[in-house]
């Protein structure tokens, strides 16, 4: 982008703000640049460089980007999104996710994205901001990356981040291959904590991933601690399986507790230990809980510790 559009766009960004900022949302019809376009403009003037879109997810925007030849970060942006169902405001958002990281790093939970701070700012016609997290990679449940083993051992570690989150009195609520991911120096990640809550609460909102969602979870919005057990073995059955325990279509998200089809009868070449364990933690009723699920996988061949 030229220099002086970028000026001018910064105007006309500080224009927008004299609408009333104490109100959150400021009906700015003036604005036509998309999120991704305000991100570079917002970024490049707080003197981020190399801004490259990254990810994007339901709620957000993630670019990387380095400051002051620094190593390169990741920053997450959540957009306005006209059709979500969620009443809090893009800032609300992304405070609760600073909120949630910082609780969980003090508490010590292992493997959750490195969080380096948070910062206000104002977008699309609303008061927003950023999050700085650690840079990292893909999914780590990416099958043509990992092999079965890499994927049983990168379940155990999110069961450990688990199991501490848990302990601390959270639970993540949105656990799929697209919220776990590795960073560059090989370590699994969780990351999109914004959901993380106490298990068992009513909120006003809950992500709704029908592909990983427990089946008792979707007409409510509780999350819960049995709830996380079922979206980590169904996200390892994804990533083995090329599929989601529940199809897109009507008929699959009308019959939550109809249980998958067992990997091997989908032709994936794992042991019977790993499939039971997978199919246990997928069970609707008789779900085994965190520990139960990682003694099962701990047991079966494929993991190899
Ligand atoms: N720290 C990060 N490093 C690299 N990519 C990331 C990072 N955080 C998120 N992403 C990418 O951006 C996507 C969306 O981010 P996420 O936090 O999951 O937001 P959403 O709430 O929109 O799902 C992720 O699925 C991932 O691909
Ligand atoms: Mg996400």
């Amino acid at each position: 982008m030229l220099r002086g559009e970028t000026t001018r766009s910064i105007e006309k960004l500080e224009d927008s703000l004299d609408y009333g900022l104490d109100k959150f949302y400021i009906n700015d019809k003036n604005n036509d640049l998309d999120h991704y376009s305000q991100m570079e403009i917002i970024l490049s003037n707080k003197g981020y460089q190399d801004i490259n879109e990254i990810g994007k997810g339901g709620s957000g925007i993630v670019v990387s980007a380095s400051k002051n030849n620094d190593n390169r970060v990741a920053l997450k942006s959540t957009i306005c999104n006209p059709y979500s169902s969620s009443i809090e405001t893009p800032w609300e958002i992304l405070n609760m996710e600073a909120k949630n990281l910082e609780f969980l790093h003090d508490k010590k939970v292992p493997n959750i994205v490195d969080f380096y701070g948070f910062e206000s700012a104002f977008f699309d016609g609303f008061y927003g901001g950023f999050l700085e997290l650690e840079l990292c990679k893909d999914s780590a449940f990416d099958k043509e990356v990992y092999e079965t083993s890499e994927l049983v051992n990168h379940t155990l570690d999110i069961a450990d981040s688990l199991y501490y989150m848990h302990e601390a009195g959270l639970v993540h609520g949105d656990i799929k291959p697209s919220n776990i991911l590795m960073n560059y120096s090989g370590k699994v990640k969780l990351v999109d904590l914004a959901t993380a809550r106490k298990p068992r609460k009513f909120y006003e909102s809950s992500p709704f991933s029908p592909g990983v969602l427990a089946p008792e979870l979707f007409n409510t919005t509780i999350r819960s601690r049995s709830g996380d057990v079922f979206s980590l073995a169904a996200t390892l059955y994804r990533a083995l399986t090329g599929e989601n325990v529940r199809e897109k279509s009507y008929e699959s998200i009308m019959s939550p507790f109809e249980a998958p089809t067992a990997p091997r009868d989908l032709d994936v070449e794992i042991s019977g230990g790993l499939e039971y364990a997978i199919m246990s933690g997928l069970e609707a009723y008789d779900r085994p809980n965190l520990g139960e699920f990682v003694e099962l996988i701990e047991k079966s061949p494929e993991s190899v510790n």
